[in-house]
């Protein structure tokens, strides 16, 4: 990455425009998981520490460009004060009047957080106009929000035209965790990309067999590569449409070396719901009146008895219907062998997306895995080799500005 960090710049004294991603899952009105919070922390203490006024810009949920009072940052302000164990004051709005006038109250050391980005429509227009009303506000811009880099926003992008723009730590561990797992990683590198559809991971199988070694396909997704080559796969979640799409993505695999490792066997069911009469089948033999929810032990054992061949392991989706028992089971075990490899220093591994970070968490190997992503849609985009707008940002030279 050729982007400037903190090391490049002096902060003292400076108001500092830190973009995070408060972007926390909230129930019933609480911040129900603080991990992005948690993640934020050396960031922002390092910048405190050195005598910054930290100025925190993030985005929360999707109100449209409008003001949703239940979409405010106020309580996930008062959350972070928690996490960081530091006062924390908000602002109301994040430019104008009421955002000038809180900045301005800073002294070297204070943390602010302002009101959600997205209650103005120039936000996810990235409208130049409110991108040098947030830049007004500093006289640095650090981005911290990794998370969000796939999004080319004022408060993402277009900011950094205006302010001599650098990585955050956060950033900075994202894109090195990624760029070993992908970039240049240690050979032989695997993938495990599982979730339902095809449909939604079509980019990211296509860059990533032109990428990995071993390409393992799990969830409802594998359904559809059994399907297209000739299995019946009874009522099991499938997109008839994309057989053709699935054939193809298996010969690009043999042309580049790739190897493509299916299910063998499944856990079938009559009906999705928890803990149901269960079978574990052979993928030529799934009853017509039954639908696969895991991967069955066989293939799990197979998958693992790989792992010592392996140097560098990447996790996209859980393997089955992960949130409803017993269909966690083949997550779960996979998940453990993963984190004992990489305890004993024989593997990389490198986790991310939404579900997937649940499914690790449930599994309990959450700090087990070398890096797991905070990210969801930027982690997918990142490993789709697609080029994050937020990331080119910091990379631009900016030096004469300031
Ligand atoms: C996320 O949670 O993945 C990021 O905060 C981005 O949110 P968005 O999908 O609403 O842009």
């Amino acid at each position: 990455m050729s982007s400037k960090t903190l090391d490049d710049v002096n902060v003292a004294g400076k108001r500092v425009l830190l973009r995070a991603d408060l972007n926390v899952p909230m129930h019933g009105g609480a911040v129900s998981d603080s991990t992005r919070l948690e993640r934020l922390v050396p960031t922002i203490k390092e910048l405190a520490d050195k005598g910054a006024r930290v100025v925190v810009l993030s985005h929360f949920d999707r109100p449209q460009g409008k003001v949703v009072p239940e979409l405010s940052l106020r309580p996930v302000a008062e959350a972070l004060e928690g996490v960081l164990g530091h006062k924390v004051s908000f602002a109301a709005d994040c430019i104008g009047p009421v955002a000038e006038a809180a900045v301005a109250a800073l002294s070297d050391g204070d943390v602010l957080v302002l009101e959600n980005t997205r209650f103005h429509a120039g936000e996810e227009a990235n409208d130049a106009d409110f991108a040098a009303a947030l830049a007004k506000l500093g006289d640095l811009y650090v981005n911290d929000a990794f998370s969000a880099a796939h999004r080319a926003h004022a408060s993402t992008e277009g900011v950094a035209k205006y302010l001599p723009s650098f990585a955050g730590r956060l950033m900075q561990a994202e894109l090195h965790a990624l760029e070993k797992a992908l970039g240049h990683p240690a050979r032989p590198v695997a993938a495990i990309v599982a979730g339902s559809k095809v449909s939604t991971k079509l980019d990211l199988l296509t860059n990533l067999v032109t990428k990995v070694d071993i390409l393992v396909i799990g969830g409802a997704m594998a359904n559809t590569f059994l399907a297209a080559q000739g299995f019946n796969v009874g009522k099991s979640l499938q997109e008839r449409d994309l057989h053709e799409t699935a054939r193809e993505i298996l010969r690009t695999a043999a042309a580049k070396g790739c190897e493509i490792l299916l299910p063998q066997d499944v856990v079938v069911a009559e009906v999705f719901a928890a803990n149901p009469h269960t079978q574990v089948v052979k993928i030529d033999a799934i009853p017509a009146n039954m639908m696969a929810l895991d991967v069955g032990p066989a293939t799990v054992a197979a998958f693992i008895s790989r792992l010592p061949h392996i140097r560098t392991i990447i996790w996209n989706g859980p393997l089955g219907a992960f949130e409803t028992k017993p269909f966690d089971a083949s997550t779960n075990t996979l998940a453990d062998a993963i984190a004992k490899a990489t305890k004993a220093g024989k593997i990389i591994s490198v986790g991310g997306g939404g579900d997937t970070v649940s499914a690790l968490k449930l599994a309990g190997v959450q700090n087990e895995l070398t890096y797991l992503s905070s990210a969801g849609g930027a982690f997918l985009e990142w490993m789709e080799g697609k080029i994050l707008p937020g990331v080119i940002a910091l990379s631009k030279d900016l030096s004469n500005i300031g």
